[in-house]
């Protein structure tokens, strides 16, 4: 467990992720939440827009919400996205909170996080809608995604509490974050300032970096595990260290997210119960600073 950003809140150390379980007819949707249950992950991360709300229709039925099972599970869902346009506004961001506890059958949210930054956003609105909403105890605390430092001290000079999570894109494959880091002021690309510092930016003002898309590379592109043409060196190291500490290639990645200082709390994607469990073990492997900076190479990224 860990605690999401400053809010006193204890989170499991991985996420569950229900963008795709808008694909699940409700009996698997039911599988795949049990077995994260019984791995201690009742952490659910939603957006409105997933599935058109179709992922939270199915989870709320799959789960049989009620008063006693809303108590065992924390929920998470974002908002701000619309077909075409962002959208902060004060209305929008309100009614979309009325619309997700509807679709999760629950009168509460433990996090809302704005899903992607709206240009137009006036950040004196967001912290009326924020209010409003923690006034009538519809949400108990607030975050945003894929946002910048600067983007996150604007809105953070209007807010009444502070923002505690920043769900970002991070894989072994697609790590600028941290490359961007170990490149200082040197003459390649990898030095190229892209997110004003984020990583070092939310340890400082303890905000839970949430890395989403683990397993992914590029936008969503596909799955580097086992994509032997792109990333064969990396598939060669994972697997080695899969064998060597008996688990999952899919535990291999997640541990190298868990094995950074910054305490982030990974969130995963799959939908098969199977893969799930695989992933929990990570939790039980400790990569050595040999094996972390070896996998992180084995993706092409080279030390100066
Ligand atoms: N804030 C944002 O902007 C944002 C954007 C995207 C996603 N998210 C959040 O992040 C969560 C995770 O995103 P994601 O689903 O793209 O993440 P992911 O965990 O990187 O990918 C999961 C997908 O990869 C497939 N997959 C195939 N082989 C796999 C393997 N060996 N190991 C693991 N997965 C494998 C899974 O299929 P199977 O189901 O068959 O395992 C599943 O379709 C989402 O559910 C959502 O909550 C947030």
């Amino acid at each position: 467990m860990t605690e999401l950003g400053k809010t006193g809140l204890q989170v499991p150390r991985i996420a569950v992720g229900c963008m795709r379980m808008c694909n699940l007819e409700e009996k698997r949707a039911a599988e795949l939440i049990h077995t994260a249950l019984d791995c201690g992950m009742n952490f659910f991360d939603h957006a409105d827009i997933y599935g058109g709300g179709k992922s939270e229709e199915i989870f709320s039925r799959a789960i049989g919400m009620n008063a006693q099972v809303r108590e065992k599970i924390i929920l998470q869902s974002k908002c701000g996205i619309r077909k075409g346009f962002y959208d902060f506004s004060k209305s929008h961001i309100v009614n979309s909170v009325d619309g997700i506890l509807k679709r999760l059958q629950t009168d509460y949210l433990d996090v809302l996080l704005l899903h992607r930054p709206d240009a137009l956003a006036d950040p004196e609105e967001v912290a009326e809608a924020f209010d409003e909403l923690y006034r009538s105890g519809k949400v108990r605390n607030f975050g945003v995604s894929n946002e910048k430092p600067m983007q996150i001290e604007l809105l953070s000079k209007y807010l009444n509490r502070p923002v505690c999570v920043n769900q970002l894109q991070l894989s072994i494959p697609n790590a600028s974050m941290i490359t961007n880091g170990l490149n200082v002021n040197m003459e390649n690309d990898s030095a190229v300032e892209r997110d004003g510092s984020v990583l070092d930016y939310c340890r400082l003002k303890d905000i839970t970096i949430q890395p989403w898309s683990p397993f992914q590379y590029g936008f969503m592109e596909g799955v580097f595990l086992n994509n032997r043409e792109k990333f064969n060196v990396l598939n060669q190291t994972i697997d080695r260290m899969a064998e060597e500490k008996s688990a999952s290639p899919e535990a291999i990645v997640i541990a190298w997210i868990l094995r950074h200082p910054a305490r982030m709390q990974p969130v995963v994607g799959t939908m098969n119960p199977a893969r799930l469990k695989g992933i929990a073990k990570a939790l039980k492997i400790a990569l050595t600073r040999e094996e972390w900076y070896e996998i992180y190479r084995s993706a092409g990224n080279v030390l100066p």
